[in-house]
């Protein structure tokens, strides 16, 4: 019996019945879905605001004219004390100019590339480094520095005038970031690029030394002595040439024997190559420590990376005052005659002038004029054994200069007996003789 169109009166009710249920369920779960959905976004878009950064570096290449200064022939030497002089003022204007206005932390760093002659006087290549949110667009970014820029031209008080229609700003990677600043030493990168500061009050004092991050100290090496393992430490100074103390060789001369390593860590090391040449200061003396400075020439160069910089060496005429903080690195022990570390090591210590040096209780008379004190008279802060040949840091502007290469002292860390390092300065002009550095 067949009945298409017609319902029974019974059946009705129950098919609407049936029909609503169905309709409210799918309405109820999605509502429930939309919610916890949403709960869940706000919580991961809350967790990623405060915990997560997602600032990215950003860099410009700025270039302007500034017309109140005259070029001077030493602008186009890198090392000479002209170039890093006017350098840094420059440096020390842009954040003066960004630091503030810009934010918190936006600004990041600023680095002249190069000083050259100009109608008007002077014209600046720079680069500057930013962060900010990564999903900012680099036109967006571009467009608010250069209005931070002229801005704060007009109202901040300027040492240098700066031709306004001159400046213009270019977004480049950081590729092109790094081959810029690799025609300067001293500079330290970390693998996001982000300049590291110099102290952290986090670091936790151990006797003598602290743990370092990687890129930080991207000069330092560490000397091997095949099947014997690390030795000393040293500095790269150029894509081939090492920093180090003559003492290292004491034992061993030949190049073949020995390889250097760079990273934080002597194992895995982030890039190794062997030894080819050994230079040991013609006049070091054993006995009394004077001239412990040498050179090592690596076989072939290594390429300059976040990992691997190398340190600048400090103008002839460069004098530290007493009380000055600067920073030893190395994989030495931790205490006297302890095992070398395999993670690299950070340690701040001041400046202790010669006078105070050879003061009797101290180390009557044993420091020369080619020697250099660094540590706390009070001890505890200290480079040991192993740090040998490593570098003595000091920190210009965001520019590293090797004041120091780790070279004596009595034990490690006790009062009255603070490190002893060969005073670089003193030998610039011997590194020139050999190297053309
Ligand atoms: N001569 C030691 C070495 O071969 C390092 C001496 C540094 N000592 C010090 N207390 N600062 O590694």
């Amino acid at each position: 019996y067949h009945r298409p169109v017609e319902f029974s009166e019974a059946e009705y009710p129950q098919t609407e019945y049936e029909r609503r249920q169905q309709f409210w369920d799918p309405i109820r779960l999605s509502l429930f879905t939309l919610v916890i959905a949403a709960i869940i976004g706000i919580a991961i878009g809350i967790v990623t605001h405060f915990v997560v950064e997602d600032d990215r570096s950003f860099y410009y290449l700025a270039s302007f004219k500034v017309t109140n200064i005259k070029y001077k022939e030493n602008y186009g030497v890198k090392s000479s004390r002209e170039f890093i002089e006017r350098s840094h003022q420059i440096e020390r204007m842009m954040s003066r100019i960004f630091r503030r206005s810009s934010g918190v932390g936006r600004f990041v760093t600023s680095h002249v590339i190069r000083l050259s002659p100009d109608k008007q006087g002077l014209s600046v290549l720079m680069v500057l480094t930013f962060r900010y949110p990564a999903t900012d667009s680099t036109e967006q970014i571009r467009k608010k520095i250069e209005r931070i820029f002229y801005q704060n031209l007009k109202i901040k008080q300027l040492p240098l005038t700066i031709n306004k229609p001159s400046f213009s700003l270019t977004a480049i990677d950081g590729k092109k970031m790094r081959n810029l600043l690799n025609s300067r030493c001293g500079i330290r990168m970390t693998s996001s690029n982000m300049p590291l500061p110099a102290f952290s009050s986090t670091e936790r004092i151990v006797q003598g030394r602290e743990t370092a991050m990687e890129g930080e100290w991207p000069w330092q090496a560490s000397l091997q002595l095949l099947g014997a393992g690390h030795q000393c430490g040293a500095s790269l100074i150029s894509n081939t040439w090492l920093l180090t103390a003559a003492h290292c060789f004491r034992k061993n001369k030949d190049p073949s024997q020995w390889i250097a390593t760079f990273g934080t860590t002597i194992t895995p090391p982030a890039v190794k190559r062997s030894v080819g040449k050994i230079i040991v200061h013609e006049n070091y003396h054993r006995e009394t420590n004077e001239n412990d400075i040498a050179l090592a020439q690596l076989t072939t160069r290594v390429e300059f990376s976040n990992i691997v910089q190398r340190v600048c060496l400090p103008d002839p005429s460069t004098n530290l005052p007493p009380k000055t903080s600067v920073f030893v690195t190395g994989f030495g022990s931790i205490v006297d005659d302890g095992p070398t570390q395999n993670k690299l090591r950070q340690a701040q210590v001041e400046i202790i002038s010669t006078d105070v040096c050879n003061r009797k209780d101290v180390y009557d008379g044993l420091i020369t004029p080619g020697m250099l004190c660094a540590g706390f008279m009070e001890g505890k802060v200290d480079a040991c054994k192993g740090d040998s040949g490593g570098p003595l840091v000091y920190d210009n502007h965001d520019i590293w200069y090797i004041v120091g290469i780790v070279s004596w002292g009595q034990s490690c860390a006790l009062p009255k007996k603070p490190g002893v390092y060969t005073k670089v300065t003193k030998y610039r002009d011997w590194i020139t003789s050999k190297t053309g550095i």
